[in-house]
């Protein structure tokens, strides 16, 4: 059943690991196999197909990680506040998302010069329609309030501390039914306990080997939830919770840092 959402993904056309930019990057540069990336990429995109709309955004050559649309902006409702990097080495990617999303007739909104915020990675709407936002490695902390306003939307800011975990997308993840993914050493206590009071117990907390296998970074589309990788536990946990997951294999793409859910923007 193709549920009334739309994701926007990017082909992998350019994709390799060809700087070092957060953590998981590191020892892979000229390490992507491109051929499997492309398979793994396809199927993918051949998984969320069956259950959402796919929109398809042309890659550009030299710009490597425009296959995580995650990070091409923040869309609510027909406004976008697209990103603006942190790192000089995907600085070139904002024009295309800001040309794309005009001509999909969205209006943009921008933050003060100077901001940085890394889009949809560190923008999260929940299950009731609250935002959440995460900041510390990427997006900055004064990127919350301009949002807010720039929206005129209640939200809730939460502080990544680890810089493995360096957006909000890689240890949180807002799932159908009120529940959530969370993985706590990516979190300042404070966040950790505005998690625990807003979730209660549907905060499911993640296991270190959950979290290496970037099990938050899941698309959650109805009662399906599509990711990399689940220990059984974890599988147990969401089947409990009435949820059905699908593993799909996006070895090539951790390489740079990112999994399911950065492959994506609900738009
Ligand atoms: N190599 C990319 C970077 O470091 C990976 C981005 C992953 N995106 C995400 N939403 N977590 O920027």
């Amino acid at each position: 059943m193709v549920l009334n959402k739309t994701l926007l993904m990017c082909k992998p056309d350019y994709f390799e690991v060809s700087y070092e930019i957060n953590p998981w990057m590191h020892d892979n540069i000229g390490k992507v196999d491109q051929a499997k990336a492309s398979l793994q990429w396809q199927h993918l995109h051949d998984t969320l197909a069956a259950r959402a709309n796919i929109k398809l955004i042309t890659a550009q050559p030299g710009l490597p990680d425009m296959v995580f649309t995650a990070n091409a902006g923040l869309v609510h409702k027909q406004t976008v506040i697209v990103s603006t990097f942190r790192h000089v080495q995907r600085h070139g990617e904002s024009a295309h998302y800001d040309a794309f999303f005009r001509h999909e007739g969205y209006v943009i909104k921008s933050l003060q010069s100077g901001t940085t915020f890394e889009g949809a990675g560190d923008a999260l709407f929940d299950g009731s329609g609250r935002l959440w936002l995460g900041s510390g490695p990427r997006s900055d902390v004064c990127a919350h309030s301009e949002i807010a306003q720039a929206l005129e939307i209640a939200i809730h800011a939460v502080h990544l501390v680890n810089p493995r975990w360096y957006h909000l997308d890689t240890a949180f993840c807002p799932l159908s039914a009120g529940y959530a993914l969370a993985y706590e050493k990516a979190f300042s206590p404070e966040s950790i306990a505005l998690i625990r009071q807003q979730f209660g117990d549907k905060a499911i907390w993640i296991s270190d080997e959950d979290a290496h296998n970037f099990a938050c970074n899941a698309v959650c589309l109805d009662h399906d939830i599509v990711l990399y990788r689940a220990s059984p536990a974890l599988q147990n946990a969401l089947q409990q919770c009435g949820f059905n997951v699908i593993e799909t294999d996006v070895s090539e793409f951790i390489k740079s840092g990112g999994s399911c859910k950065c492959m994506t923007l609900e738009i």
